[in-house]
């Protein structure tokens, strides 16, 4: 019984390839992807009047991503990102834009692996995010519609 544990455990670290599949999905606050949209917004404002907001903005946008965020959160932080472009201007606004875009379709998470996290129902403030949403785990089940709507603070 030991040695045929023994020779489990063996095959099981012998295959971590699937073992970090099943794993990333948890953590998607800190994927590479996510990690570059929060140093960006931070580089971006740099040397401007801006960089404490760009700070706390990229703080929120970290904690919007957490499976405890409401539903409307990432899409909020996106369009405060749209913003902060805004105030900026000229090339930083560009770069932010593409920033928001790229995080409000970043994955969130969700309590379990593969359960798929809701989708925001109200309309972005901005329309460089019309119809764009959050990436689905894709070891999951497709999103049922109208899934979102319950807990959807913003509606
Ligand atoms: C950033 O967050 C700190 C701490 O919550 C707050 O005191 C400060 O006013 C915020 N700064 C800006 C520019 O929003």
């Amino acid at each position: 019984m030991f040695f045929f544990l023994l020779s489990l455990t063996i095959v099981h670290q012998a295959v971590p390839v699937a073992v970090r599949l099943s794993r990333r999905r948890f953590g998607q606050e800190h994927t590479p992807q996510a990690d570059t949209t929060y140093q960006a917004v931070k580089d971006i404002a740099k040397g401007t009047n801006k960089e404490e907001q760009a700070g706390n903005l990229s703080g929120a946008m970290v904690r919007a991503l957490l499976a405890k965020a409401t539903t409307c959160d990432q899409q909020d932080r996106a369009d405060e990102i749209i913003d902060l472009a805004i105030s900026l201007g000229g090339e930083r606004k560009k770069k932010l834009i593409k920033v928001a875009k790229k995080y409000r379709q970043l994955e969130r998470n969700t309590p379990k692996a593969g359960q798929p996290s809701a989708l925001c129902h109200k309309p972005p403030r901005h329309k460089e995010l019309d119809g764009l949403v959050q990436a689905q785990d894709p070891t999951g089940k497709p999103v049922h519609s109208g899934k979102g709507k319950k807990k959807d603070p913003g509606h």
